[in-house]
């Protein structure tokens, strides 16, 4: 075990990974092995040089390059006629019935700013139902699957392929059968692994967090296109007639599944890849932002813009930079094939430097002040350099976009207060829409608000099922010209 773990690390120039290999326990041996045994030597050697590297060259400015999305890319719920509108649904709901579409969910990131020690899938925001944001996600494929079925006639199936990493998957799986998949179909629920990449000291030396432990992270939610050759998910997607996907990260509470309106956008458009985007809440939101540099279409992250590009703003006072990236992507199979088999070798990686604990020299278990080592990642969204046939999707805030990225007690934005008030907003709107009314402890109707704040919630509480309605629709017959008391909780 020895010599086949010192034989690869010499080969990738990082011998030092076994420098603690006598102090270790039989199982801690077998744990450091495994790891090693993963990574391709030339790989690992190649990625500690360039991580390196990247520390000493740092990002190449984008911000001086970035230029707004042109007009006629872009289309969106609030410039669009209904007539419009109802036509692309119709296309999606066409395309879904056929069998043509998956959703693939990113969920191998650690959520390290959420702070729960298990997947963020499994967080329950404290809706009156309990649910988790994947079962959520779950009843909303159920429902657009049910409802694409009686639109269209016939039985079809919507595949959910979920990509996560090491640290997500056995708990994943273990809740989704503990779920009994949350009334899915097993075999529609598609789980596989991305790979996991070392973190690298600023003296391209792979960082120990403890004796025979290496630091790796997740490669990033780019490291899709390498999971899907590695897990032969093209093939899967084949195999069932997929031509379509709808890629989305796992903490937005308002996420549409498989959008018909998206995706009937896309093809008559005749996308190859597309993205949702909202208009920025505030200059600094940390949303990517959708544009071009130096003519291509790529996404700038939030992490990688200096804050005067972020400020800048149009004469009619609007951001110049105003398309926020909310992670929700459209990919045909075609152009999925084309990346992992062309261009994601080409895919640059993004640099974070972070602190990241390790063990001195000594065995001493370390939290370092200062950033001190590099960690690599590539992202979603930056095989948009290679589109073809690039459309943009403006939606609308309220109705799409509330992440949750942030532990309650930051006291800040994207909590799990805020993703509960918006979805709770949202269901509340439907039902007044739907005709519905609300009545106090005295029997006296409640009157109708609007949401004004982000801190303020609903003058009732109200949660629709989405096995109901999962996107306002068809509730007139139960809520049209009826009288509830809060909180009504809807379900089938
Ligand atoms: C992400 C977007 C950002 C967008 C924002 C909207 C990327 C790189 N950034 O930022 O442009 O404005 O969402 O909310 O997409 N993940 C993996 N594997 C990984 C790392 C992450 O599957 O190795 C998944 C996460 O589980 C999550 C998604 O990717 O579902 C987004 O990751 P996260 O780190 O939360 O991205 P943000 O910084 O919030």
């Amino acid at each position: 075990m020895f010599a086949a773990a010192e034989r690869r690390l010499a080969e990738a120039g990082q011998p030092e990974v076994l420098r603690f290999w006598a102090q270790l326990s039989e199982d801690e041996r077998g744990a450091l092995a495994a790891t090693v045994e993963q990574q391709d030597p030339a790989e690992l050697r190649a990625h500690c040089q360039a991580a390196a590297r990247a520390r000493l060259a740092g990002q190449a400015p984008l911000s001086g390059l970035m230029e707004p999305l042109p007009e006629e890319v872009i289309g969106g719920v609030s410039r669009t006629e209904a007539e419009t509108l109802r036509r692309w649904r119709e296309r999606g709901f066409q395309e879904i019935s056929k069998g043509h579409v998956a959703v693939l969910l990113l969920a191998g990131g650690q959520g390290t700013r959420l702070g729960v020690p298990y997947p963020k899938g499994m967080y329950n925001v404290g809706l009156p139902s309990g649910k988790t944001l994947y079962q959520i996600q779950a009843e909303r494929i159920r429902k657009i699957k049910q409802l694409a079925e009686e639109m269209l006639g016939g039985k079809c199936t919507l595949p959910w392929y979920i990509m996560t990493s090491e640290f997500t998957l056995e708990p994943t799986e273990r809740f989704f059968a503990r779920h009994q998949y949350f009334g899915l179909p097993q075999s529609d629920v598609v789980m596989f692994e991305q790979r996991m990449l070392p973190a690298v000291g600023f003296d391209g030396k792979i960082i120990l967090e403890g004796k025979g432990r290496i630091a790796m992270a997740p490669d990033g939610n780019g490291g899709l296109y390498r999971a899907l050759t590695d897990n032969k998910i093209l093939e899967d997607m084949d195999r069932r007639g997929v031509r379509v996907v709808h890629v989305y990260c796992v903490d937005n509470i308002l996420v549409k599944m498989a959008d018909p309106v998206f995706i009937g956008f896309c093809v008559e458009r005749g996308a190859d890849c597309g993205a949702k985007v909202v208009g920025k809440a505030y200059p600094t939101e940390p949303v990517g932002v959708v544009c071009r540099v130096n003519g291509i279409y790529q996404v700038v992250e939030y992490s990688e813009v200096s804050q005067e590009t972020v400020e800048r703003r149009n004469p009619d006072g609007q951001l110049t930079f105003n398309a926020g990236n909310i992670c929700n992507h459209f990919f045909t199979v075609e152009f999925l094939k084309s990346v992992t088999e062309e261009f994601e070798p080409k895919l640059k990686p993004h640099v974070a430097v972070k602190k990241i604990p390790y063990v001195d020299e000594e065995g001493n278990y370390v939290k370092p002040e200062k950033a001190n080592g590099i960690k690599m990642e590539k992202f979603v969204f930056d095989v948009f350099q290679f589109s073809t046939r690039f459309a943009v999707f403006e939606v609308l805030r309220e109705d799409e976009f509330s992440p949750l990225k942030n532990a309650e007690s930051t006291g800040g934005k994207d909590m799990p207060s805020t993703a509960r008030r918006a979805l709770l907003w949202q269901h509340y709107r439907w039902a007044v829409q739907a005709g519905a009314h609300f009545l106090d402890s005295k029997n006296n109707r409640v009157p109708v608000l609007s949401q004004l704040q982000e801190m303020e919630d609903p003058p009732v509480v109200c949660e629709i099922s989405p096995l109901i309605s999962c996107e306002g629709e068809g509730l007139e017959e139960r809520l049209k010209d009826q009288e509830f008391h809060s909180p009504l909780l809807l379900t089938e």
